[in-house]
């Protein structure tokens, strides 16, 4: 099969002056040593201000909630990508061409644990240090890769790759594109596709594959050509209960809501309670809930109709609101 088949336009090879166009990326050209006017950065302290990264991992350690490891890691991979544009800018790279950071990833972890976030927050690093273009992420899962019928993946892919060329593409729960119970299943077209452009376009995509743990380590074993290209591992651990507690005061802050002392204590039971039940999802589960709370806050206030609500009425949950919860029933 001829590899440049699955070239896909628009990507910095095919458009060099690409990176020059867009101003937003004053990284790129500098990743490049030919940024015109500009001193060409030797300390860390300069590429970390060159590119702004500093402000994306404090916001990272700031708006997230725990993930001690993941965040560590985070920051290992920055380092690793500061060192390398030191080392193009000594004139190391363009010697080595095998020596380029491999950036592809895997978020393992179970649903709700930040993957998709952190996804985002990395596309944003790649961005400011000149990795891609222009930093978006575009998420999807097999639907969008997989045709129906024969003939139709190949486009799918290629369409989806293209609207992520020069940002982070992230597979959901990639291992379904693997079913090796179907001898003919399109999936294996994508694989294929994906793995090409994850070789030849490395330097304009990156992907990040993400999913539960087991599920994505058998299909690893099955796909040695996939788990090859995966330089980064990231393992996402369930929250603790008080990270919950930490996370939803979070969230409410964002709304404009807060919890009163009972409210709050009743929130801190009803985790408890859902963490126990099927199908609990770490930080959505919490994100859900409060939603519901809501609704319930909402409710109460609306069936008095004469009552002037001022913004303490509008903004509190009540103990009320949490305890109706049907987690609570029984
Ligand atoms: N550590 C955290 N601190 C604060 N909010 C968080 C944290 N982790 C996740 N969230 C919030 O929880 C919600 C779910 O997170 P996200 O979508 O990133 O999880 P996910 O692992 O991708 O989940 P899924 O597997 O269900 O797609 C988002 O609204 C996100 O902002
Ligand atoms: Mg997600």
């Amino acid at each position: 099969m001829n590899a440049s088949l699955y070239t896909i336009p628009g990507a910095r090879d095919a458009a060099p002056s690409a990176a020059g166009a867009d101003a937003s990326a004053p990284s790129v050209a500098a990743a490049r040593g030919n940024a015109p006017g500009h001193s060409v950065a030797r300390t860390v302290g300069e590429v970390l201000r060159e590119s702004q990264v500093e402000a994306v991992l404090a916001e990272l350690d700031r708006d997230l909630i725990g993930l001690v490891p993941v965040k560590q890691r985070i920051r290992d991979i920055a380092a690793l990508l500061v060192i390398d544009k030191l080392r193009l800018n000594v004139g190391l790279q363009a010697q080595a061409d095998s020596a380029k950071p491999s950036l592809h990833m895997c978020f393992t972890g179970n649903p709700g644990t930040g993957k998709t976030t952190v996804a985002m927050r990395m596309a944003e690093i790649l961005h400011r240090l000149g990795y891609v273009r222009k930093g978006h992420l575009v998420a999807v899962t097999r639907d969008d890769l997989v045709g129906q019928y024969i003939g139709h993946t190949a486009p799918k892919t290629k369409e989806v790759l293209k609207k992520a060329m020069g940002g982070v593409l992230f597979i959901d729960e990639a291992y379904y594109l693997y079913r090796p119970e179907n001898e003919r299943d399109y999936g294996q077209e994508a694989i294929e596709i994906l793995l090409q452009v994850m070789e030849n376009q490395r330097d304009d995509l990156v992907v990040i594959l993400a999913g539960y743990k087991d599920r994505m380590d058998t299909f690893f074993q099955s796909n040695p050509g996939m788990s090859s290209r995966i330089a980064h591992h990231l393992d996402f651990p369930d929250y603790a209960q008080d990270e919950l507690m930490a996370i939803a005061e979070r969230q409410l802050a964002g709304m404009a809501y807060r919890f009163t002392p009972a409210a709050r204590q009743a929130f801190d039971d009803y985790l408890v309670r859902r963490m126990a039940q099927p199908h609990f999802a770490n930080a959505r589960s919490v994100r859900n809930a409060l939603d519901r709370a809501r609704l319930r806050q909402a409710s109460r206030l609306f069936a008095d109709r004469d009552r002037v609500l001022d913004e303490a009425a509008l903004t509190t949950l009540d103990e009320a609101d949490i305890r109706a919860s049907r987690v609570f029933a029984g």
